[in-house]
């Protein structure tokens, strides 16, 4: 049920000067996804009557992201700082008791600890609760200037610091929570008293304070969670640590990584029990794999769907396709969009296969491509098989029988169907249907000649001879 008192605010209005980027900030990727997607994500637990994001730069980019997953959008032009997006979004805030306000580019927060920082502040009675987190290395944040005990005096920017305040190491996350009727108006009072002209959100803490208010910090329970991201050394640290939990994540489900620092997986990703995934191995997008899988070195996986018992040998670059219980591939096999892998199939080394459907049983073990086939069961495909499927108009379909043996490096042209229980001879170029346990045989009849070879050995030998003698008498 939503949660009537609270709106939540995402402020992603800014372009991300630091950067240095023609992509707005919060669109940047970390642990597979937009910075602004995982922020949504651990907001939406919460149940909030609204969420909001506050957009600018790139305004309808970022709002592409934010629509499909229900949040409104609110244009903040130009970007005159956090406080000022703050302003822009209080009419569609409207009449919510608690706003809690994260920032875009803070992407590693859960949704656990949002849900400690509302309830903190509820229990605290507080006119804002900040959450804040404990640093080895403060630098490029705001710091919590704490009054005594839970309560906090103000939040100080880093150019604004004194040099004593430089030791300060609690910093500000940017993440709130607030109780909107005692924030507007100390909003109001807020200046841009600084050297970017802009009104910082952080200032309205000071005011708060000031009034006797009461200002909260909420620590987060893993410092992590509050890391933003100014920088492209801050993106690759919040992707690493993305990456580590969900290699936890996975572990805990019971799957077995080899050297786990080497294997990247994105968010969404599932593996069932005793799956193993060896080193260097990547699982990407919606990959869902079932159990006692084996997943071995160097392989990529994106958007696959994997029964229970597969294994994937190394060195396979596998994406939007399905392999089903027992299914082999690889070492060095391409699987591309819409291919199907019944039960027991087996592809082999360098081959690739496209939109196709492989039936139960049936095996490619080498140097073959497979587009827009239709294989039937317990089939072999010979080595160096091609489906032609591509006429430089149009792609055409192959339509291949149960129990087939197609002989090695024979070349299909579709569309063309060979029949249940049919033979292809080695070396065929197929243009014409092949019925059902027939022979296919499309090639030049060989010729013996005898004693050739002999005769013509001695022809070029003796030639050479003379040849040099010619060459010798000219010196
Ligand atoms: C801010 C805080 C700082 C805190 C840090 C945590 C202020 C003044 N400072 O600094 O105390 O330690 O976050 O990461 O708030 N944005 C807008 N409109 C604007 C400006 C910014 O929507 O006019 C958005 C940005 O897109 C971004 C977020 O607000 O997603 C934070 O802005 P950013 O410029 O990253 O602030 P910091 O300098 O990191
Ligand atoms: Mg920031």
């Amino acid at each position: 049920m939503a949660n009537k008192e609270l709106a939540v605010l995402i402020l992603a209005a800014g372009k991300g000067t630091r950067l240095k980027s023609s992509l707005a900030k919060v669109l940047h990727s970390a642990g597979g996804k937009s910075l602004l997607e995982h922020v949504v994500r651990a907001c939406q637990p919460l149940s909030a009557k609204k969420t909001i994001a506050v957009v600018g730069y790139q305004a309808e980019k970022v709002a592409e992201i934010c629509t499909p997953l229900g949040v409104e959008t609110v244009l903040q032009q130009p970007q005159n700082g956090t406080g000022h997006a703050m302003l822009v979004a209080k009419r569609a805030i409207g009449s919510a008791k608690y706003v809690i306000v994260l920032p875009g580019d803070a992407p590693l927060v859960r949704p656990q600890t949002l849900r400690a920082l509302l309830a903190k502040h509820k229990s605290g009675n507080a006119a804002a609760t900040i959450l804040t987190a404990v640093l080895a290395d403060p630098s490029g944040y705001g710091r919590i200037l704490r009054k005594s005990g839970d309560t906090v005096a103000g939040v100080i920017e880093e150019s604004q610091l004194t040099p004593e305040q430089r030791e300060l190491n609690e910093i500000n996350s940017s993440m709130y929570c607030f109780t909107t009727a005692k924030l507007w108006p100390a909003l109001a009072e807020v200046k841009p008293n600084n050297k970017h002209r802009e009104i910082y959100l952080t200032d309205a803490i000071a005011i708060l304070n000031g009034k006797g208010e009461t200002v909260l910090a909420e620590i987060a329970a893993d410092s992590r969670e509050t890391l933003g991201c100014n920088t492209r050394a801050d993106l690759a640290g919040v992707d690493y640590t993305f990456r580590e939990w969900k290699r936890e994540a996975l572990m805990r489900d019971g799957v077995t990584m080899q050297l786990p620092e080497t294997v990247v997986v994105d968010s969404d990703v599932t593996a069932g029990e005793d799956t193993v995934v060896e080193a260097g191995v990547q699982l990407l997008g919606q990959t869902r794999i079932g159990s006692r899988c084996v997943i071995k070195t160097g392989s990529i996986l994106h958007d696959m769907l994997l029964g229970d018992d597969v294994v994937v040998e190394p060195y396979c670059v596998l994406a939007e396709s399905r392999l089903d219980s027992d299914v082999i591939v690889g070492p060095f096999a391409r699987l591309r969009a819409h291919t199907h892998l019944k039960s027991g199939a087996r592809i082999g080394n360098f081959v690739e296969v496209k939109k196709s459907v492989v039936g139960e049983g049936t095996k490619a073990m080498h140097l073959t491509y497979l587009g827009d086939a239709k294989i039937g069961s317990k089939t072999n495909i010979g080595a160096g098989t091609i489906t032609c499927n591509y006429d430089g108009f149009h792609k055409n379909p192959t339509t291949i029988g149960s129990r087939v043996f197609i002989g090695s490096d024979s070349a299909l042209i579709a569309p063309v169907k060979i029949g249940d229980g049919a033979y292809v001879a080695a070396g065929s170029t197929i243009t014409d249907n092949v019925p059902a346990d027939a022979l296919g045989i499309a090639r030049g009849r060989q010729v013996n000649k005898p004693g050739w070879a002999g005769k013509k050995r001695r022809e070029l030998s003796s030639a050479g001879k003379s040849g040099k003698k010619k060459s010798k008498k000219r010196k």
